[in-house]
């Protein structure tokens, strides 16, 4: 069976990260990526999970220390905009899932601006072969603005130095959400 867009998100980073890398998860939320990708990296690894939420980084961090995985996280009170302030690299993944808290405030949404500069910075400090995978939901109210630029500047990379993925189901209704990954090659 085709999977899911989060657990194909997930399988891509998995076949890209190996335990002691350092990794991001640029939108916390209620910390399930956040244990994902700790789990990849183990005890030796390092995974910076930012949120603007406090709820967020409170649920994140019950959920990775629920599972014993609290010690690899760091956790960072900050927008995903200001990434290399907070990351010196390099990074074998990042993830960006977009879009409002679920069971939060529905009003506080990622926007285009900010992405993008996250995954500017994120693309900078990736190592050869490292993967940054952005999840986004076109299905509410600015998550089409964000969807539509993301994509633009994704498809406007050299192919030379990233292969650039999307994946998503075209027959679904009420614009579902779709991946892109981003892949730098090595030169
Ligand atoms: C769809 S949720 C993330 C889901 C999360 N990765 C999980 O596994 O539960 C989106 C999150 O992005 C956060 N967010 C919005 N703008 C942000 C920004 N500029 N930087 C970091 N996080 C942001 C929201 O507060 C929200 O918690």
């Amino acid at each position: 069976m085709l999977s899911n867009i989060i657990p194909f998100a997930h399988s891509v980073l998995a076949d890209h990260i190996a335990p002691g890398d350092t990794v991001v998860d640029a939108t916390a939320g209620n910390g399930h990526d956040a244990l994902f990708l700790a789990r990849c990296v183990g005890e030796g690894g390092r995974v910076y999970a930012f949120d603007i939420q406090a709820a967020a980084l409170q649920a994140t961090q019950a959920h990775l220390a629920e599972a014993g995985c609290g010690r690899q996280a760091v956790l960072v009170g900050a927008g995903h905009e200001t990434l290399a302030q907070h990351v010196s690299g390099p990074i074998a993944a990042a993830v960006f899932n977009c879009g409002y808290l679920p069971g939060g405030d529905k009003r506080c949404i990622t926007t285009a601006a900010a992405t993008l500069s996250g995954l500017r910075q994120a693309l900078a400090l990736l190592q050869p072969q490292g993967v940054v995978a952005a999840v986004l939901y076109p299905g509410h109210a600015g998550g089409d603005a964000e969807a539509e630029a993301v994509c633009a500047w994704a498809a406007s990379l050299p192919q030379q130095q990233y292969a650039v993925l999307r994946y998503e189901f075209i027959n679904r209704t009420n614009n579902p959400p779709f991946l892109l990954v981003i892949e730098k090659r090595t030169v």
